[in-house]
């Protein structure tokens, strides 16, 4: 019998090799991972097959789905080639090719949703253009959207360290003060949601097919944040808000995260997931495990 191949995206970021190590752990699919550099260390260390191909590159996407079951996608925001387009790349490719499913890391439409108040996060706005061209492909296919990285606190995202003090440790943040937003430790969570669906897309089609999961640990301020990282820690963590950065798409997301819900009704963690077997971690257990690693605490 040939083996059941799976392609993921951006196979050494976050996400991307979240959803490599898920999908080894798994074994139902041999694996192609698509990189821009397969000599790199971080491409070495993946463990499967890895292919080549950016995403303006349309015959290298081509072969690096061809004879794929299942693609996990992911979009560059802010690049070359803008993420509208390097979705429909891929998507056209995994259409011609006969892929079975899809599954994409998405975020919902700030404009849409704001109705039009807040206009310049093109890194969400575009994401959902990307997933309706998805949804209208005839692929079978489901989105996952995570939220606000915890993986951010210790790569310093947006200019915002996590800092030792006398007494315990410093969360710095963009984040609007009172705002509530998920939570989401993708590296940990990500992969078991994407080895759920390819797994399960064809006998829970009902549950799975055009579906929107929400992937997050909590909902929560960055006060609720910074007091579950100081039990993972066992130290106080106390909050500094930075406000805007002066950046129109971040300072757009972080304002419509402060007035508008992502998705009104969903708890958090997802049921949806549950049911079909993801089990998040929590922000505890992120910050015992692996923010204290990260410090040297
Ligand atoms: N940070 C957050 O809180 C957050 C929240 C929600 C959604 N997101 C979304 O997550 C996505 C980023 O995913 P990630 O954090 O998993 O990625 P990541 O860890 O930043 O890694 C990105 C990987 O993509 C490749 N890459 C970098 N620039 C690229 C380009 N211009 N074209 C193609 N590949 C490129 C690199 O791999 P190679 O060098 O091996 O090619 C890199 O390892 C973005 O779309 C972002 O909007 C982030």
């Amino acid at each position: 019998m040939s083996p059941r191949i799976a392609t993921v995206f951006m196979a050494t970021g976050v996400q991307g090799s979240s959803a490599i190590r898920a999908l080894l752990k798994d074994g139902t699919f041999t694996l192609r991972a698509v990189t821009r550099n397969a000599n790199s260390e971080a491409a070495r260390a993946l463990g499967c097959e890895v292919v080549e191909a950016t995403f303006g590159d349309k015959d290298a996407i081509k072969k690096a789905v061809t004879g794929a079951e299942c693609v996990f996608l992911v979009t560059m925001p802010f690049a070359e080639l803008s993420e509208v387009n390097q979705g429909k790349n891929v998507i056209d490719a995994c259409k011609e090719a006969g892929v079975k499913f899809v599954a994409f890391s998405t975020l919902p439409s700030v404009n849409d949703i704001s109705g039009g108040k807040y206009t310049h996060a093109i890194h969400f706005d575009e994401k959902a253009k990307v997933q309706k061209y998805l949804e209208a492909s005839g692929i079978a296919c489901a989105s996952i959207c995570p939220g606000s990285f915890l993986e951010n606190i210790h790569r310093g995202m947006l200019g915002c360290p996590f800092t030792k003090t006398d007494t315990g440790y410093e969360l710095t943040t963009r984040e609007r003060p009172g705002s509530s937003s998920i939570k989401t430790w993708t590296g940990h969570d990500m992969g078991p949601a994407v080895a759920a669906l390819f797994t399960q897309y064809a006998t829970r089609s009902a549950e799975i097919d055009k579906k929107t999961f929400v992937l997050g640990s909590q909902k929560a301020t960055t006060e609720e944040t910074a007091a579950e990282l100081a039990k993972g820690l066992g130290a106080p963590v106390t909050v500094k808000h930075l406000g805007a950065m002066g950046v129109f798409p971040v300072d757009d997301m972080y304002d419509f995260s402060a007035e508008f819900e992502w998705f009104p009704g969903v708890e958090v963690p997802d049921k949806r997931l549950e049911a079909l077997g993801v089990k998040v971690g929590s922000i505890e257990e992120f910050a015992r495990t692996e923010l204290k690693k990260h410090i040297g605490a």
